[in-house]
């Protein structure tokens, strides 16, 4: 697995993309679009969108172990290379986004690196951003990534992040939180 470390403002970020196939990744998008109609609406990330997150004890990864494996390995390799202390994955959601779908700036509390991991996308619609915390009161300089299918992107938890509204693309993506083992 080719984990590529980039820093975008001091902080190491991770980009993974040889981590799934289109095939395993078809079959995920199946399940996840069986699953959504159990999920109300979630005006946070979009009008009609829909989010698992702290909606049930049922944590997408644990649906899919091998994956889950995987993203922990990206995960061990991310730490390792940074010189960090180990993490586990804690928990896990999915989100389903159509036409205008965002998601509004947040961090996740509680963790120490999120990821963000692109069942659907589309690269030239969709990117996902990060508010730079050592410029928060001089303006926005932040870091972007296209949301690439089958791309894991790795990051630390505190930052500040959102996606903007996109055009008609469907954006399914699973993200996750790690805690120090
Ligand atoms: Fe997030």
């Amino acid at each position: 697995m080719n984990v590529k470390l980039f820093s975008p403002f001091t902080v190491d970020f991770a980009f993974v993309t040889d981590l799934i196939n289109e095939t395993d990744r078809n079959k995920i998008k199946e399940y996840i679009l069986n699953t959504a109609h159990k999920y109300s609406k979630h005006q946070a990330i979009g009008v009609n969108d829909i989010s698992s997150h702290g909606e049930t004890n049922e944590f997408i990864l644990d649906v899919f172990p091998e994956l889950k494996n995987k993203i922990q390995d990206a995960v061990n390799e991310y730490c390792k290379q940074q010189n960090k202390f180990e993490q586990k994955i804690s928990n896990s959601w999915f989100n389903v986004q159509t036409s205008g779908g965002f998601t509004s700036p947040h961090r996740h509390p509680h963790s120490a690196y999120s990821g963000a991991l692109y069942i659907e996308s589309n690269p030239e619609t969709q990117r996902i951003e990060w508010i730079n915390p050592l410029e928060a009161f001089s303006g926005p300089d932040g870091a972007s990534v296209e949301c690439v299918p089958g791309g894991l992107i790795i990051w630390p938890s505190h930052l500040v992040h959102f996606v903007t509204s996109f055009s008609e693309d469907r954006r399914i993506v699973i993200s996750f939180n790690t805690r120090n083992v």
